[in-house]
């Protein structure tokens, strides 16, 4: 049975493609999601990838991870990661593995980017590297999670 990784996306990233160009790139949300099930079928994962635009919704999405005993969360998410309380403490009570993404670099960013309240849970964190860095964060965990399943 391959292991479960729930990919999560805050607000606006439905946009991608045509919000921001210069900034996150021309490549859609539609387009990522396929790429990372193609990443997830040659890794041996499974994928449950979502987007949502409201706070609350983001914060049961994760709760159905934890139900659900998903190995893995990868999570960009976009404003939200600077803001949320509420996404910090359902994360806090996953215990899996958390690679936080972004597609920009958001420390080259303003300052209010700078700060991440997801940050101090993840494993690991991608920034910058726009699509990319979803496909990197699968290949991330499948090594990990493999390595907890011969521990
Ligand atoms: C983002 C960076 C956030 O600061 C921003 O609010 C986003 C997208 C990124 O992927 O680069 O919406 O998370």
């Amino acid at each position: 049975m391959s292991e479960l990784v729930h990919i999560l996306n805050g607000p606006n990233l439905n946009l991608l493609g045509r919000r921001e160009p210069d900034t996150y790139g021309r490549t859609t949300l539609a387009d990522i999601e396929r790429r990372c099930h193609a990443a997830a079928a040659r890794l041996g994962l499974r994928v449950d990838f979502r987007q949502r635009n409201e706070e609350g919704a983001l914060v049961a999405d994760i709760h159905d991870a934890i139900e659900a005993g998903s190995g893995g969360i990868i999570i960009n998410a976009a404003a939200y990661t600077h803001t949320s309380i509420a996404i910090h403490d359902a994360l806090r009570a996953f215990d899996g593995l958390i690679i936080e993404v972004h597609l920009s670099n958001i420390h080259a960013r303003e300052s209010f980017r700078h700060r991440s309240l997801i940050a101090p849970l993840a494993d690991g964190i991608i920034a910058g590297l726009g699509a990319d860095g979803y496909e990197l964060a699968l290949q991330a965990l499948a090594w990990r999670l493999i390595e907890h399943m011969d521990a």
